[in-house]
Parts: C-alpha cells; sequence; structure tokens
C-alpha cells in the first residue's frame, strides 16, 4: 500500500469511528427527557383550568386539580394550595386519544370508553391503566413538562 493510499485509508477509520463516536452520543441525548414549555401558571385560575400542550409528539394536559387527600408524584404543589399535574391523552387500552375534559371534568376515550378523572387517573375500564403522567417543574414563573413519570 502505498503512503497516500494508506492515508487515505486512516483517514476513513478516523472519520468512521468519528461517525460511530457522534452517534453513540447523539444515542445519548436521545433517551434525555425533553423539556417543554407548558406555559404560565396564571392560567389555572380555577380547579379544571387547563393548558393543551405537545409532550415528545404526544397530545398533552396540564390541569389544575382540586386538593387531594395526599401529594404523590403526579402533582406539583404550587403556594396557595394550588396542584396541578400533567398527562398525555393517549388511552393506556389501545392507544386512541382521549375527548377532552368534559363538563363532568373526566376525559372518556372514544373508542373503547374508558374513563380517567382530571388528575389523569383511571375510573372504568377496558384499560386499567391511568394516562401516563408527566413531571412537572416551575421555573421562571413557566410550567415545563421535563419528563414521564414511572409507574
Ligand atoms: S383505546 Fe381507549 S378504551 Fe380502548
Amino acid at each position: 500500500m502505498g503512503n497516500s493510499r494508506r492515508q487515505v485509508v486512516q483517514s476513513l477509520l478516523v472519520g468512521g469511528v468519528g461517525v460511530a463516536a457522534g452517534q453513540t452520543s447523539s444515542l445519548a441525548r436521545q433517551t434525555k427527557p425533553a423539556d417543554v414549555t407548558v406555559g404560565g401558571v396564571e392560567v389555572f385560575k380555577k380547579e379544571f383550568d387547563s393548558i393543551s400542550f405537545v409532550y415528545e409528539g404526544v397530545n398533552s394536559l396540564a390541569v389544575r386539580i382540586p386538593a387531594p387527600r395526599e401529594v404523590n408524584e403526579r402533582m406539583l404543589e404550587l403556594d396557595k394550595k394550588i396542584f396541578l399535574t400533567a398527562f398525555t391523552l393517549t388511552c393506556m387500552h389501545q392507544g386512541c386519544e382521549t375527548n377532552a375534559l368534559n363538563s363532568d371534568h373526566v376525559l372518556v376515550c372514544p373508542c373503547h370508553d374508558s374513563i380517567y378523572d382530571a388528575d389523569g387517573t383511571v375510573i372504568q375500564g377496558p384499560t386499567k391503566k391511568s394516562l401516563q403522567a408527566l413531571k412537572l417543574e416551575l421555573r421562571d414563573g413557566k410550567l415545563h413538562a421535563v419528563g414521564r413519570v414511572s409507574t
């Protein structure tokens, strides 16, 4: 192998490693949950006020819920006993999108009538799982969805 040909081969090998390394760090970035700005908290003036947003390509909802008996990881408590929750609208039965919160403050799936409470917990099947909760954070007066709450 001539000197210039060897240099070309070495360059290709080094470039290949660079691409592979780049792909690895790209994959690592993809596993980090999205940080999505939901909106200003001033929207949540009363119970069941909500904001629709998209989290990682999925239609989602943030809702002010009534004061719960106990706070859990599905909720964010703000000052003055304001409790917020957020979840994706993908039904946990077979993946249809639930309808919006209705006047009874529940979400009904149009496909097979699963019903979820305003905090995304399942009330009636066929599904047995609550809607995928999203972790909320408050930064600079804005609400952010920063990941999925594992169940
Ligand atoms: S997909 Fe929602 S109840 Fe079946």
